[in-house]
C-alpha cells in the first residue's frame, strides 16, 4: 500500500511499532532470510531498496520503528541532497550500538559541525602527506605486495590445483598500509599482536552486525547484559581499547617533534601545539585521537580489501579483459620493474577496468547514513529535522538514465574514442559532498598498485570446474562470496 503523510516522501505503509523493516540496522539478517529463499543476487537488501524506487519514486520514505528514513535513489537525487544542500544533509544520525562504541567522536560518526570539520581537515591534510615525499606509502604498499606474491606462489603450489583464498593475504597487506599510516610500523602477517588486534576488530564488527547484539539498536540496555554476545562485545571493546591506548602512550613517550613517524605523531604534535598556544577548548585530545585511529582502521581496511577482491574476481570471470589489462601493463611497464604510481596516467584501460568493477560492485552501497539537521523542503517534499537520509550509491551506479546497459561489465564505457580515460560525474563509489570518503586518494593508490602488480606477476584463473560466482554478501561492506584462484607466474 502507498502511504502519503504530511508532505513527507511517499513509501509503503509501516507496521505498528516495527515500521517497514523491523530494524533497518539488521540488513544482513534481511539478506540472509532472502538468500535462503532464493539463491540470486537480485534478492539482496540493496537491490530490494533500489527496486522500491520504481514503485514510490526516486525519493521515498520508510519507517524503522518510529524513525523516519528517506532513501535517495539515482544520481540526480543523491547529488541534489549531498552537493546542493550540504548544510542540511551532512549530519550523522545517532545509532545506539555505534554511539556506545564511538561516543560520537572521531570522524565517521561525528556530528556535522566545527569539531568534525577541524578533525577531518587535519586528518585529510595529513593523509595527503602520505601520498608523497618522505612519508609516502608507496614503498609500504609495494613491500606488502612482494610478500603477497611469494606467499601466493607458495600456497598455489601446495594447493595442488585446488586454488588459494586471496582474502587473508590481501587483507593483511591492506591492514599493513593503515598500520604504517597510523602506527609507523608494518607487521609480519603472522605477528601475534597484529593478528590478535585484526581478529578482535573483525570479531567486534561481526558481533555488531551479524549477531543478536544488533538488538542493542532497539533496546540499548541489552549492551550491559552479563552473558552471551553482549558480554563478549564488551570484552572485545575493552581489548581493542587497551591495545590502542598502549600504542598512543608508546608514541607519546618516544615522540620527536622534528621527525614525525606517522599520523599518530602528527596528531600529538598538533595537540601539544594547540595546548601551548593556550587553546583551552581545543578538540585535539588523546581521547579524540583514539577514536580517529579506530575509524581509520574500520573505514580503510574492509573497503579496500573487498574492492581488490572484487577486481580479481572479475578478472578470473572475464579472462578476455584480464588479457587486455595484462597486455597494457606489459606494453607500458614491461615485466622487469614493478608498476609505480607514475604509470597511472599511462594505463587507461587498467584504470577503466578498476572503475568499472567499482561501479558494478559498490562496496559501500548505502554510503554511511546521513541525517537532516533541520526541517527542509526537498524536491517538493518536507524532510523533517532528524530524518535519517540514505544515499543509495548502488542505485546511482545502476541508473539506466546515466549508464547505458548498466548491468553489463564493460570497462570501455570509461574510455573515449581515442582510448583516453573519461571522468564521469555520476561515478561516485566514494560518495559525494562534505562527507565524501576521506581516504579516497589513498584507496585509489592502493587499488592501482595492488591490481597492476598482481596482474603483472600472475595469470589468475578459477580452479578447474569452478563456475564464476559474482554474488555479493552484505556485511559491513558488500563483499564477494569467498573464492579461490589458481595462479601461473608470468615470468
Ligand atoms: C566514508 C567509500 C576507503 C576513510 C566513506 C563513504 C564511502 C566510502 C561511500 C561514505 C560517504 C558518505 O557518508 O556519504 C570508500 C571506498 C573505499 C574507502 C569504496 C575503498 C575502495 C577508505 C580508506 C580510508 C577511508 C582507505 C582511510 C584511510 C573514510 C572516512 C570516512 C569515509 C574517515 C568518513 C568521512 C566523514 O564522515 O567525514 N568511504 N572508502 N575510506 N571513508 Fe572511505
Amino acid at each position: 500500500k502507498r502511504r502519503h503523510l504530511a508532505g513527507i516522501p511517499p513509501g509503503p505503509t509501516p507496521w505498528p511499532i516495527v515500521g517497514n523493516f523491523g530494524g533497518f540496522l539488521i540488513p544482513p539478517f534481511i539478506q540472509r532470510r532472502f538468500a535462503q529463499q532464493a539463491d540470486s543476487r537480485e534478492t539482496n537488501a540493496v537491490v530490494f531498496l533500489t527496486k522500491q524506487a520504481d514503485v514510490y519514486g526516486k525519493v521515498y520514505s520508510l519507517f524503522v520503528g518510529s524513525q523516519l528514513m528517506v532513501v535517495l535513489n539515482g544520481y540526480e537525487a543523491v547529488k541534489d541532497a549531498l552537493s546542493n544542500h550540504p548544510e542540511v544533509f551532512s549530519d550523522r544520525p545517532t545509532i545506539p550500538a555505534v554511539t556506545i562504541m564511538t561516543k560520537r567522536k572521531g570522524i565517521v560518526f561525528a556530528p556535522y559541525g566545527p569539531v568534525w570539520r577541524k578533525q577531518r581537515k587535519f586528518c585529510h591534510a595529513t593523509l595527503r602527506n602520505f601520498g608523497l615525499g618522505r612519508l609516502s606509502l608507496e614503498p609500504c604498499i609495494l613491500q606488502g605486495l612482494a610478500t603477497i606474491k611469494t606467499e601466493l606462489q607458495r600456497l598455489n603450489e601446495v594447493s595442488g590445483g585446488a586454488g588459494v583464498d586471496l582474502a587473508p593475504l590481501i587483507s593483511t597487506a591492506v591492514s599493513n598500509v593503515i598500520c604504517s599510516l597510523i602506527l609507523g610500523q608494518r607487521f609480519h602477517h603472522e605477528d601475534h599482536e597484529f593478528r590478535t588486534m585484526l581478529d578482535l576488530m573483525v570479531r567486534g564488527l561481526e558481533i555488531c552486525i551479524n549477531s543478536p547484539a544488533v538488538l542493542i539498536n532497539i533496546f540499548p540496555l541489552l549492551y550491559y547484559l552479563p552473558f552471551g554476545v553482549f558480554k563478549e562485545l564488551r570484552q572485545v571493546e575493552g581489548d581493542i581499547t587497551a591495545f590502542l591506548k598502549r600504542i598512543i602512550a608508546n608514541h607519546r613517550e618516544t615522540l620527536d617533534p622534528a621527525n614525525p613517524r606517522d599520523l599518530t605523531d602528527m596528531y600529538l604534535i598538533e595537540m601539544l601545539a594547540q595546548q601551548s598556544a593556550g587553546e583551552e577548548e581545543s578538540s585535539f585530545t588523546e581521547d579524540y585521537l583514539f577514536y580517529i585511529i579506530g575509524d581509520l582502521f574500520i573505514a580503510g581496511t574492509d573497503t579496500t580489501t573487498n574492492s581488490v577482491l572484487w577486481i580479481l574476481l572479475y578478472m578470473v570471470s572475464h579472462p578476455d579483459i584480464q588479457d587486455k589489462v595484462q597486455a597494457e601493463i606489459d606494453k607500458v611497464v614491461g615485466r622487469h620493474r614493478v608498476p609505480s604510481l607514475t604509470d597511472k596516467g599511462s594505463l587507461p584501460f587498467t584504470e577503466a577496468t578498476i572503475m568499472e568493477v567499482q561501479r558494478l560492485t559498490v562496496v559501500v552501497p548505502l554510503a554511511i547514513p546521513h541525517m537532516a539537521s533541520e526541517t527542509t523542503e526537498f524536491r517538493g517534499y518536507t524532510i523533517p529535522k532528524g530524518t535519517v537520509v540514505v544515499p543509495n550509491l548502488w542505485s546511482v551506479h545502476r541508473d539506466p538514465t546515466v549508464w547505458d546497459d548498466p548491468d553489463t561489465f564493460n570497462p570501455a564505457r570509461f574510455l573515449d574514442d581515442d582510448g583516453k580515460l573519461l571522468r564521469k560525474e555520476c561515478f561516485i563509489p566514494f560518495g559525494i559532498g562534505r562527507r565524501v570518503c576521506m581516504g579516497e586518494q589513498l584507496a585509489k593508490m592502493e587499488l592501482f598498485l595492488m591490481v597492476t602488480s598482481l596482474l603483472q606477476a600472475f595469470r589468475f584463473r578459477l580452479p578447474e570446474g569452478t563456475p564464476p560466482n559474482l554474488q555479493g554478501r552484505f556485511g559491513l561492506t558488500l563483499a564477494p562470496c569467498s573464492y579461490s584462484v589458481c595462479v601461473s607466474p608470468r615470468g
